[in-house]
């Protein structure tokens, strides 16, 4: 084995994760931000972790609102998922940017993806500095699932979104 450096093992990890995170803004629209590193953390209680950058707004959004939907994209927004992670939601209504058809989820003000394969509803629990990310943990609440859709997955490290097979 030669030495790499992560990006370079990003590539050689693939097919890695691929989520969308969904958070509210402050006019009660959705934001949308296509996020890899996520992590299952306990069955009993539910809980997940994403790592996200200092600057993301979809950072700041959970940090105030404490709630947060984290959504397996799928197959069919694959183009939508890649604009949703080099655009910022700080200006941008990603939604009407990338056309993407929101569902509603019960008991929550925060809209999904219509094409998602699996959603998991969270309020965020605490999060931590990592290096330039925060890594958040989150409890989750409820998780919905249509195994219809085909999840995405990003290949080549993060820069093409496919499914796995
Ligand atoms: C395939 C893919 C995976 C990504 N994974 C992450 C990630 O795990 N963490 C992160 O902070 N940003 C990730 N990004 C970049 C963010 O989605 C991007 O910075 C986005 O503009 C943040 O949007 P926001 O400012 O509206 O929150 C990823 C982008 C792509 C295309």
């Amino acid at each position: 084995m030669k030495k790499i450096n992560l990006p370079q093992a990003a590539k050689l990890t693939c097919p890695n994760p691929v989520t969308v995170v969904c958070t509210q803004k402050p006019d009660g629209s959705t934001n949308f931000a296509t996020v890899s590193w996520w992590t299952y953390l306990s069955f009993n209680p539910g809980m997940i972790a994403y790592a996200m950058a200092k600057t993301s707004y979809s950072g700041e959004m959970v940090r105030e609102n404490k709630k947060v939907i984290v959504t397996i994209p799928g197959a069919e927004i694959a183009d939508a998922v890649k604009g949703c992670g080099s655009t910022t939601g700080r200006n941008t209504d990603k939604a009407e940017k990338f056309n993407i058809e929101l569902a509603d989820v019960e008991g929550s003000s925060i809209k999904i993806p219509a094409h998602s394969r699996v959603a998991f509803q969270c309020c965020l629990k605490e999060y931590h500095e990592v290096g330039d990310h925060y890594l958040y943990i989150c409890e989750v609440e409820q998780v919905y699932g249509d195994e219809e859709k085909e999840a995405l997955f990003a290949w080549n490290g993060y820069s093409q979104l496919r499914p796995a097979k």
